[in-house]
């Protein structure tokens, strides 16, 4: 399903499905999306949470990525833009909540511990996603196995300069990160990825009309049973 609409709706749907969710399971488990784009989102689960009660004391959390070697407190960690946009500012637990650990002596072994994790907690049920100009998602970048598990990857150039506006400078920026797979992603029941702005429509066009392929990484989610596109005009003007 891809939704055209503006911001403020984009926003709203997104929520709805979380909320909807949370309701109904309230032991369900979130994958987490940072990226500029989802931000909106936990603004407003957290008025919800505020105004209406949402509460998300028994719910689960998965972070879709992470740098590696950021220290823990870290402006830039994801762990800790998740707990700052989220976690704190509700009622859930920051224990419920975990991220691959780039601050592991074995990463490797810590990418295995992370997918076991998530294993054990039967599953992701609902997965928020953004998507990188170049198609990427988490940090999935183009040439990533479509079948991929969570492991460690380099940044490309093009994305470190992307998120080089978040650090002090562009050398700040970690090379290395560890992210959940292309095939991790995709055994999440839902997924819900969000894209706003212009330089978001070519990587819209191929994952919504493009054919699959490790070129575009994204595109994977079109063999997906049960896929929400929430888009922007500006996002979907290439379709
Ligand atoms: C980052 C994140 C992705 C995110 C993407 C787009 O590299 N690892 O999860 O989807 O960039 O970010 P933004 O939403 O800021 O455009």
């Amino acid at each position: 399903e891809v939704v055209i609409a503006e911001q403020r709706e984009l926003t709203g749907l997104a929520a709805d499905a979380v909320e909807r969710l949370v309701r109904e399971e309230p032991s369900a488990v979130l994958g987490l999306a940072t990226g500029s784009t989802p931000m909106p989102v936990y603004d407003e689960l957290v008025r919800r949470h505020r105004e209406e009660g949402l509460s998300f004391a028994g719910a689960r959390g998965f972070l879709l990525d992470e740098y590696v070697g950021l220290s823990r407190d870290h402006p830039q960690r994801y762990r800790r833009v998740i707990s700052q946009e989220i976690v704190e500012r509700v009622d859930w637990p920051e224990e419920q909540v975990l991220g691959p650990d780039g601050l592991a002596e074995d990463l490797p072994e810590a990418c295995a511990c992370y997918e076991q994790s998530i294993a054990e907690a039967g599953g992701i049920d609902l997965q928020l996603l953004g998507i990188g100009a170049d198609g990427h998602v988490a940090f999935n970048e183009p040439g990533s196995s479509l079948a991929s598990r969570t492991r460690v990857k380099s940044l490309t150039a093009q994305t470190r300069e992307d998120n080089a506006r978040f650090f002090d400078s562009p050398e700040e920026v970690p090379v290395h990160c560890l992210t959940q797979g292309l095939g991790t992603i995709s055994e999440a029941r839902h997924l819900v990825l969000l894209a706003t702005g212009e330089h978001k429509a070519p990587a819209v066009r191929q994952l919504v009309e493009g054919a699959i392929s490790a070129r575009w990484p994204a595109t994977v989610l079109q063999l997906h049973p049960h896929v929400t596109v929430l888009v922007d005009e500006a996002a979907a003007s290439g379709l």
